[in-house]
């Protein structure tokens, strides 16, 4: 799908890995609608790039916010042909700890976020991009989702952060399958250590200690660096049904 007439939802695009895939498809001549909680964020990168871009104040865990959301992109852009999720929380608590064991409303709550967000988003962006006339390669839209290494190799207190994630890779060919007839391709990005306000709080020795741990670059990931592959699969008619990793090749014991 070619960038300058590609429209995407953008899940968490107000910060982090989201807002720059905002910036990075808002450069390329695609539009954007920016779907997250924080205003204020959302709407100062919205202004920053320009009639090409939207924020809309919405809860990817709420079905009638993500069809106002979608209502309102619609509006402003026409139709939708991408999405790409992004929002998302991360947690550290063990299963069992010294308070006892998790809680089980706060594993939900990860779930629900990371996984069903996801899932509900896609799903009602999914119903729209059916409706597109199809490109010449026969592609109507295309979906991207956020994993993460800790799908693979989850760390302590990671139980619900890694079952939200190990729930992303494991729908993404099942959803790429679902989806074949419309025309709609489907991938997910399992990022690495990048260097978000996740990690900006953690001060230089944390960060040292944990770019230490990647084999090359050694180094944290850019945001940047997650907007450019996510670009790439937009424009690759041939990438389906699989997750990336993207990683420098860091495996987390
Ligand atoms: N930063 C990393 O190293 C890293 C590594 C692997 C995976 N990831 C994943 O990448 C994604 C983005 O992470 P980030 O580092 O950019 O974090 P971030 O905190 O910078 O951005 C996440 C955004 O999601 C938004 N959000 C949270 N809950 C929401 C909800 N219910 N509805 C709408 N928006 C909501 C937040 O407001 C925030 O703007 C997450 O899914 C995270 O798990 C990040």
């Amino acid at each position: 799908m070619k960038l300058d007439e590609t429209i995407a939802i953008v899940t968490g695009g107000a910060s982090g890995l989201g807002g720059a895939t905002a910036r990075n498809f808002a450069a390329g001549g695609a539009k954007v609608a920016i779907f997250d909680l924080n205003r204020e964020k959302g709407e100062a990168l919205a202004a920053e790039l320009g009639e090409n871009a939207r924020f809309f104040e919405v809860n990817v865990t709420d079905e009638s916010s993500v069809q106002k959301g979608i209502a309102g992109t619609l509006d402003a852009f026409g139709q939708i042909t991408a999405n790409v999720n992004c929002a998302g929380i991360a947690i550290g608590i063990k299963t069992l700890g010294k308070d006892g064991a998790h809680s089980l409303e706060t594993f939900k709550k990860v779930i629900d976020i990371n996984l069903v967000g996801s899932f509900n988003v896609l799903r009602l962006a999914a119903a729209e991009m059916a409706k597109n006339e199809p490109n010449n390669e026969g592609e109507r839209g295309v979906i991207i989702n956020t994993a993460s290494v800790a799908a693979y190799e989850g760390q302590k207190g990671q139980a619900a952060y890694s079952a939200s994630k190990g729930g992303i890779v494991g729908m993404t060919l099942p959803i790429s399958r679902d989806l074949a007839y419309n025309g709609i391709r489907v991938c997910s990005i399992a990022p690495g250590l990048f260097f978000t306000p996740l990690f900006e709080g953690l001060g230089e020795e944390v960060v040292e200690s944990l770019s230490a741990q990647v084999t090359f670059p050694k180094r944290l990931g850019r945001p940047e660096e997650y907007g450019a592959l996510a670009r790439t699969i937009v424009q690759s008619p041939y990438m389906n049904g699989e997750t990336v990793r993207l990683d420098g090749a860091i495996r987390l014991p």
